[in-house]
């Protein structure tokens, strides 16, 4: 398995481009089952993730063509199965995202629950509760969801919960049901915009999105088309708070400030001074962090996919900070491996309180999913002597060469296979 190891007490210095989104790719390269034509998706990011979901929809029967250029082209004209297996479900729960499609075009799909992860339970109930106020019949059996509709039509759906994935599911499936669907307490993140977007250059019929009131008129067919993906807001946040807690100064390419607006706000608070000029963010900072609290909650609050990247920076800021986490109930498992590293965090319930310490110092620390694996580096960044992060294969699923991103801004880091 391989390791990161990292020296840190380096200040980041320099530029680097940011990948296209990881949670915009997924559900857009679904979306190309909606159509038989081809889509072309661009700035696709190189990750792990992209690739569980390619193999996925090769299994399914779409042809994929690549290109080093991170353009992916999807063509879904001969389908031969409508099984999405456990293997991969399990292993990438965005697999979800080919139910809603494969339902409203083909009329059935299976596919396997993808079961409780590290960061909590996770459910899929507002998913097929949407489904099937849209007519679809839904059996649960043997851990598969099996579901089944002549033809979807259009609902009014209320969902329980913010859900991202929940909402591109059910706008997939509403883009070719018969008449409207309004989707309410819809998730706004801007990747469900940007999913939107796509659909509506294939064709589809979508107002609201980005809003929490989403409407569907929905159409016999959608075309095909080429798209360029949004870039990635959390990997932006998390180089944003590298340069931040390592005192430096960055320049980002490819961002769009824009869809970060409160993670930007967040670090200036802490003291670091932000510019935009002509689609680059820079961060410059020049003195020790301040601590910032914040709780987590669905776009335009504060992301839970950059919880443990704050609270890395949080271990070695000025002050005290109240950290609560109100999307998944299990996702401080970043604080005890912090805690290795002479971080000083307590934790009760969905609250850490983090108070900042002089400095942190390397150890060996294990990584336990995506996001807390991020914190973890941003840590060693910092620490004194060598820091080894075990089990990264976490991390290659939702960043993009970050060693090598990392190291071109100066930071002391190699991986170990
Ligand atoms: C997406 C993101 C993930 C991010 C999360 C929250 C993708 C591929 N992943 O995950 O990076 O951390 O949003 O911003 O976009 N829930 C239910 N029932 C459901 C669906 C969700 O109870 O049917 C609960 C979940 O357990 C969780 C909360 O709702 O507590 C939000 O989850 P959701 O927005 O669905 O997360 P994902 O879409 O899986």
């Amino acid at each position: 398995m391989d390791k990161l190891v990292l020296t840190g007490c380096k200040k980041l210095k320099g530029t680097v481009k940011i990948s296209g989104s990881k949670n915009a790719t997924l559900p857009m390269m679904c979306a190309c089952l909606l159509s038989e034509d081809p889509v072309g998706l661009k700035n696709v990011p190189h990750l792990r993730d992209v690739t569980t979901m390619l193999t996925l929809l090769g299994q399914i029967g779409v042809e994929v063509l690549l290109d080093d250029q991170s353009f992916v082209v999807l063509n879904s004209k001969n389908v031969k199965t409508l099984v999405a297996p456990y293997d991969l479900v399990r292993t990438m729960r965005a697999s979800i995202l080919v139910l809603g499609p494969m339902l409203a075009r083909f009329g059935e799909a299976k596919v396997s629950l993808p079961g409780g992860c590290a960061i909590g339970q996770r459910p899929v109930d507002q998913h097929i509760k949407g489904l099937t106020a849209m007519g679809a019949e839904i059996l649960i059996e043997n851990g598969y969801i099996q579901a089944k509709a002549k033809k979807l039509t259009g609902a009014k759906i209320v969902m329980d919960l913010v859900s991202v994935t929940g909402t591109e599911n059910l706008m997939m499936a509403a883009v070719l049901a018969k008449g409207e669907t309004t989707i309410h307490n819809a998730a706004q993140e801007p990747e469900v915009l940007d999913l939107a977007n796509l659909l509506i250059k294939m064709g589809g019929k979508i107002e609201g999105a980005g809003t929490n009131k989403i409407t569907i008129n929905g159409v016999k067919k959608l075309q095909g088309t080429d798209y360029r993906v949004m870039s990635d807001r959390i990997e932006t946040g998390t180089f944003l708070v590298a340069a931040a807690m390592t005192r430096g100064e960055v320049n980002l390419l490819n961002a769009e400030p824009k869809m970060s607006n409160v993670i930007i706000n967040k670090l200036q608070e802490a003291g670091s001074e932000i510019n935009f000029k002509r689609g680059v963010v820079s961060l410059k900072q020049r003195k020790r962090i301040t601590a910032v609290s914040f709780s987590t909650a669905p776009f335009p609050n504060f992301p839970t996919d950059m919880q443990a990247q704050f609270m890395a920076m949080n271990t070695i800021a000025k002050g005290r900070a109240k950290v609560e986490e109100r999307i998944f109930e299990n996702r401080f498992m970043h604080v005890q491996e912090l805690r290795r590293l002479g971080a000083n965090i307590s934790v009760s319930g969905s609250i850490a309180l983090v108070e900042g310490v002089d400095r942190l110092e390397g150890a060996k620390v294990m990584a336990t999913d995506l996001r807390a694996s991020a914190s973890l580096v941003l840590a060693g960044l910092v620490a004194e002597g060598e820091t080894v992060i075990d089990r990264i294969y976490h991390l290659d699923r939702g960043y993009e060469r970050i060693e090598e991103k990392l190291a071109n801004l100066g930071a002391t880091i190699k991986r170990l296979n």
